[in-house]
């Protein structure tokens, strides 16, 4: 199958997903997570496709029966690397990375910005045009969106730490590949190891893909609590999405609220 209808194909089988058409593509897809889901081992999203999806759809559903919103793999407080740092990961990515194509086009590498010692980490997919001219995530129309989500919630960027799946700027904003994703994903699981936040907010599919390992469509377990490694993670819409469907920025701010809830946070005073 060439690239096009392959995206195609997997754009519909998402699609399909999103509507639970299901069982009859579903041994093709990744497993749903489950409490006896293997924890070892990465089963990176395969809906890598060419062009970025919307990364959510206008509207949330229940999670589907059996759907566990728990992802038991080593945790974050017990199996972090030994004396690992923030600093060491940047410096193990190296400022001139080449182990994925991303490289070829990109300018800046992404690492991530903001508080070591964040209680919430943002996790979108891979910078855009502006992130990769300034070197830093969510700083273009999307970021300036987050930025005010941010502050809704009572905090400043510098309070949090953001950062993307993957460190370089996929061409023409499309989405993240699966060999870049396996490539670049174990630093942002370095950095989740280093920070040890309290709560995880992934922005869209591909983050929530990325760490929950599935390939279910956001729309199934957007707005749920998982406890991932230790942490807590919830997904929510990405800010891009959100200039596109305005009518979703209820959702995500009951999101943001659950996650406000947690941290024991209260809405920014106007
Ligand atoms: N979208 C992302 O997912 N990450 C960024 O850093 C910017 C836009």
């Amino acid at each position: 199958m060439d690239h096009t209808n392959r995206s195609r194909a997997e754009a519909w089988l998402r699609y399909a997903d999103d509507l639970h058409l299901g069982p009859f593509y579903r041994d093709r897809v990744g497993q749903p997570i489950t409490e006896s889901a293997p924890t070892e081992t990465v089963s990176l999203p395969a809906a890598a496709s060419a062009s970025r999806p919307d990364p959510g759809p206008a509207s949330a559903r229940k999670p589907a029966a059996g759907f566990v919103p728990q992802v038991t793999g080593p945790s974050l407080f017990e199996e972090r690397i030994e004396g690992d740092t923030l600093d060491r990961i940047r410096t193990d990515i190296g400022p001139n990375c080449t182990r994925c194509k991303l490289h070829k086009s990109r300018t800046n590498i992404v690492f991530g910005v903001g508080n070591p010692k964040a209680q919430l980490v943002f996790v979108g997919e891979g910078p855009g045009h502006d992130e990769d001219v300034q070197g830093e995530p969510f700083v273009g129309r999307a970021g300036k969106l987050l930025t005010q989500m941010i502050e809704a919630m009572g905090l400043r960027r510098e309070d949090i730490y953001i950062c993307n799946v993957v460190k370089c700027r996929p061409p023409e904003n499309r989405l993240p590949e699966r060999d870049e994703i396996a490539t670049c994903s174990p630093y942002l699981l370095r950095q989740l190891g280093v920070i040890r936040p309290k709560v995880i907010c992934c922005l869209g599919a591909c983050s929530a893909q990325t760490l929950l390992e599935t390939n279910q469509g956001i729309s199934r377990f957007r707005g749920e609590w998982f406890d991932w490694r230790g942490a807590k993670l919830i997904a929510t819409y990405h800010p891009a999405y959100l200039l596109r469907n305005p009518n979703a920025k209820g959702e995500v701010w009951k999101d943001l609220q659950k996650v406000m809830a947690v941290l024991g946070l209260q809405p920014r005073r106007r």
